[in-house]
């Protein structure tokens, strides 16, 4: 199999973190793009000389444009601007729809056959954006993949468990209306409701919701990257490896759970083709009403920007 060329764009946190854990798993060629000079190729040079450590002779580029980025069967989009705390998702709006706009056309001229994952917040709304924009982009977001790991991470807690065992999802949208589906939880296969009490359970919904907002009042300055980094590469690894992952993505709905024109977090099975499809699974009531929410919210945010 040729090796896969992946590019990052943007050196801050997430994607610098991003480009180490990918090299670290061999993922493929890796270049990291920036548009502030010598940024990225300082982060390439560090990340490279750990090589030796790791055994690994997988390469991070580090580059200022794309003209050096020969093709890419991956693009990953973590530049914008960056939350600080205070800010919600939604504040970055405008000045993140900017970036994606430029990029957007940047990948559709060089690399109109990339997997695209969009990192960068609103997740959402920008995963929508280029798809509406760009329709034959082959573009889907981060979603709630992140919350699923918070919210893996807090049951094992709760429990006392390994993480191993701690299975689950977080669905909706990534900001304060995910809907981490607590009925569907399981630890080594029992439900989490035959394990944990009702307050418990409460315990681990909200830790998961507010679970960025914790890290990025402590930062200050920016969000939490480390976690993130973790499942952009878990993703980018089902997509070069089509290893069929399933991650709540960002995708754009064409009926899914009887949505059309949004972009909505939904159990999304990933491969070399990008998203395979969209598991339909049970929801109930409050569930439905809680998916409802999302995408009312999304459907108000996309009419302002039309
Ligand atoms: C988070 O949840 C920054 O949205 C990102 O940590």
């Amino acid at each position: 199999m040729a090796i896969p060329d992946i590019l990052i764009i943007g050196a801050g946190a997430v994607g610098s973190f991003s480009a180490a854990v990918m090299a670290r798993k061999q993922l493929g060629t890796i270049y990291l793009y920036d548009i502030k000079e010598d940024l990225s190729i300082g982060r390439a040079l560090d990340i490279n000389q750990a090589s030796p450590y790791l055994y690994t002779d997988t390469r991070v580029i580090g580059c200022n444009s794309f003209e050096e980025v020969p093709g890419a069967d991956v693009v990953v989009i973590t530049a914008g601007h960056a939350r600080h705390a205070g800010m919600t998702r939604l504040d970055l709006l405008n000045k993140n729809i900017a970036v994606a706009d430029g990029l957007g056309n940047t990948i559709m001229a060089r690399f109109p056959r990339a997997k695209v994952l969009i990192v960068t917040n609103p997740v959402d709304v920008l995963a929508w954006f280029l798809k509406n924009r760009w329709p034959d982009m082959n573009v889907f977001g981060l979603g709630c993949s992140l919350d699923t790991m918070r919210f893996r991470y807090f049951i094992a807690e709760e429990v006392g468990g390994s993480v191993d065992c701690a299975r689950g999802m977080v669905i909706g949208t990534h900001n304060d209306d995910m809907i981490p589906l607590v009925n569907h939880a399981t630890v080594g296969g029992v439900p989490m409701r035959h394990l944990l009490s009702e307050d418990a359970i409460e315990k681990i919904v909200s830790r998961t919701r507010s679970a960025g907002t914790t890290i990025t009042q402590k930062l200050k300055e920016h969000s939490g990257y480390y976690a993130a980094a973790h499942v952009v590469t878990q993703i980018v690894e089902s997509i070069v490896f089509n290893r069929l992952g399933t991650f709540p993505l960002s995708v754009y709905c064409r009926g899914e759970y009887g949505y059309d024109n949004i972009c909505l977090a939904l159990p999304s099975v990933v491969g070399s083709d990008g998203i395979k499809r969209v598991l339909e699974i049970d929801l109930d009531d409050r569930e439905h009403i809680a998916l409802n929410v999302c995408a009312s919210a999304m459907t108000e945010i996309t009419r302002s920007i039309q």
